[in-house]
């Protein structure tokens, strides 16, 4: 158990072709510790099998609510037992049925019995999305207390393209670990908060608070197919970013090349190389409050990368290399800097590199961290250096490390203004 401590979910599957995605957020959750038990409709049975579900959840899947069940009392002792109801796909039938409190089979039985909290993440053709009575129903749900997830827009089974596909399993599958660690819906606002009591009120710490962060590494091109790159995979930036949508902030997020997907609510701006992420910076600093770079940026271009692709030949080659600008550096020495925050990834002599560096670049906080654990991994271990000294952050997901950055940086800036 990792990320959840044994939290389970029911996650309910209703009939629509993504369908298919249920199986991989099913398979991601379990990965991240959380217990799932399935339950669908037998529309959903028409595009996934419950033997596929029940093969990788380990656990028979709930169908028919008159199956033999151990005491009769499926939809109250499921619902029961769950920390969450996540229905993935929800169709536009099935959301029309939450929002009138139907119940007229096990799924939406167990939903209408619940005590926990019901995530929905829709998945429809856009006109059926667009549809006044969808979209009264959404907002019936919003009301009632439903958590929303996406959908969002793209190309669709039928062809056409538009808001309703359902998101990515790997985006639900954060969104839904983010939502059982206890925080607030990354719904683009939703008002759904699920914070555990005592923590409720530190949500809206960073209300209104812009926030520019870079993350991913940079691609320098050499030709017109090969490059430079390193191997960062942009997890923690976005993590970073993630965690202060959390608290409330508008965050915009300069992203190298990266497999992520794209933080919903955050505005994000796709760049390549170095030079691209030192304009995108420059285009969105004003008004920020804070400037967290996190990006692994190459520190040298090629001086006359090539249009063409370079030839083999058997002669030996020389790439000339031009320093890059040093884009936290830019930002910390601008007239009116915002609160910047800096990341360090070194290989060894992790204090003394991260003290220099500090220095160095004139900034009030910078993160540190071994490249040989931090690089690619799914978890992390942190130093901060900031004026009061040093705080080690110990080994956890990149999430939770990223939330517990962000509350260091409040704590920092409200000892700056008083
Ligand atoms: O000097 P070094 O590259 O180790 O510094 C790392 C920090 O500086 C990170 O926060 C990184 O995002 C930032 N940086 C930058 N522009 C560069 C190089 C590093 O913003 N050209």
């Amino acid at each position: 158990m990792r990320q959840t401590q044994a939290k389970r979910i029911v996650l309910g599957l209703t009939g629509g072709i993504a369908a298919y995605k249920a199986a991989e957020l099913a398979r991601l959750l379990l990965k991240q510790g959380v217990e799932v038990q399935v339950a669908m409709t037998e529309a959903a049975c028409h595009f996934i099998t419950p033997a596929t579900m029940q093969a990788l959840t380990g656990r028979p899947v709930l169908v028919n609510q008159w199956d033999a069940i151990t005491n009769g009392m499926a939809h109250i002792d499921t619902s029961r037992a769950a920390d969450a109801i996540v229905v993935a796909p929800a169709t536009a039938d099935f959301i029309s049925k939450l929002a009138h409190g139907l119940a007229d089979d096990l799924l939406s039985t167990l939903c209408l019995a619940r005590v926990c909290p019901l995530l929905v993440a829709p998945a429809m053709n856009k006109q059926m999305w667009a549809h006044a009575a969808t979209q009264r129903n959404v907002v019936q749900l919003e009301r009632d207390g439903v958590t929303i997830l996406g959908p969002c827009s793209g190309v669709q089974a039928c062809g056409e393209e538009g808001m309703g596909r359902m998101l990515e399993a790997e985006e639900l599958a954060l969104d839904i670990v983010a939502f059982l660690q206890g925080s607030k819906s990354l719904n683009g606002g939703s008002p759904t908060l699920t914070l555990p009591q005592g923590e409720r009120g530190s949500i809206h710490k960073m209300d209104g608070v812009r926030i520019l962060i870079t993350a991913g590494p940079t691609y320098e091109a050499i030709d017109a197919v090969r490059g430079i790159t390193n191997r960062s995979s942009g997890k923690m930036g976005y993590a970073v970013a993630r965690a202060a949508l959390e608290l409330g902030a508008q965050v915009t997020l300069v992203s190298g090349p990266t497999a992520l997907p794209k933080p919903q609510g955050a505005q994000v701006v796709d760049v390549t190389s170095a030079a691209e992420m030192f304009e995108a910076v420059k285009q969105h600093v004003a008004g920020a409050g804070i400037f967290i770079g996190v990006a692994a940026v190459a520190d040298y271009r090629i001086a006359q990368p090539s249009t063409q692709k370079i030839k083999k030949s058997a002669d030996k080659l020389t790439l000339e290399l031009l320093p890059n600008p040093d884009i936290l550096a830019y930002v910390a020495n601008l007239p009116k800097p915002p609160f910047c925050v800096g990341f360090a990834a070194e290989s060894e002599n992790l204090h003394g590199h991260a003290k220099t560096k500090r220095k160095a670049k004139n900034i009030p906080l910078l993160v540190a961290n071994l490249a040989q654990q931090a690089i690619g991994s799914d978890e992390n271990e942190l130093i901060l250096f900031d004026d009061t000294g040093e705080h080690v952050l110990p080994r956890a997901d990149k999430l939770t490390l990223a939330r517990q950055l962000m509350q260091h940086i409040v704590m920092l800036r409200t000892n700056i203004k008083t």
